[in-house]
């Protein structure tokens, strides 16, 4: 059996520090957010809300909804984790879906997702070069419904724009109202 972890809060604080620079910030769809230096990334839920910064978002790592077991276990024999060495480069994209995404059943939800999306079939061929963590926040409230997080090495960032760019032709996207994608790096 595949360990899923407990619920790990993450804040996403935009200010004048952090281990991870700000190259770019695009809206892509809705209200933009304001541009900052720097991302600090907490992990824990002694990540205070911080009353400098330009902006903070904050989510938890969760359980699987969509993920048919054959794929969690795929994903699971190919996929790396977070903070590797090489991996210096990141994305933030903040994504909210609309009421009619909501209204829908857990069944048409996934069929929409994988049957009509393969959001995770088209994400898979993505792995390992791409290390990812799904943060939801739709439950806490805030302005997104989920924070989603990438990592790879500067020469992997080029395809990561291509998965972006077929997964934002998707019917899974129609039920985007906001995105912000933010692009990020690091020292090696
Ligand atoms: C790197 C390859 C990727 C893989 C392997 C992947 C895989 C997955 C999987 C398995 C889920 C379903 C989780 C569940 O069962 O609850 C998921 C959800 C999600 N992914 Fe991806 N994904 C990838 C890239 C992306 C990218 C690039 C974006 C954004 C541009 C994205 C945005 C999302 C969002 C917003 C959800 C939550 C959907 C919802 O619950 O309505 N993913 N992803």
């Amino acid at each position: 059996m595949l360990r899923m972890p407990p619920p790990l809060l993450v804040s996403f604080t935009a200010g004048d520090a952090g281990a991870w620079t700000i190259d770019q910030l695009t809206p892509v769809r809705g209200e933009t957010l304001a541009l900052a230096a720097r991302l600090d990334v907490l992990e824990g839920s002694g990540s205070a809300p911080a009353p400098d910064a330009v902006w903070q978002l904050r989510g938890t790592t969760s359980n699987l909804r969509y993920t048919l077991r054959k794929e969690a276990s795929a994903l699971a024999a190919v996929q790396e984790g977070l903070g590797r060495a090489r991996a210096t480069c990141a994305a933030l994209i903040p994504i909210r879906k609309n009421d009619a995404w909501w209204a829908l059943a857990q069944d048409e939800r996934r069929a929409i997702l994988e049957e009509q999306s393969r959001h995770v079939a088209l994400g898979m061929d993505y792995l390992p070069a791409v290390a990812r963590r799904l943060h939801h926040c739709r439950d806490i409230g805030g302005p997104f419904d989920f924070l989603t997080w990438f990592e790879c090495a500067p020469q992997d960032a080029s395809r990561f724009d291509d998965l972006v760019g077929a997964l934002r032709e998707t019917a899974e996207w129609n039920y985007v109202v906001r995105e912000v994608d933010i692009r990020l790096s690091r020292a090696a």
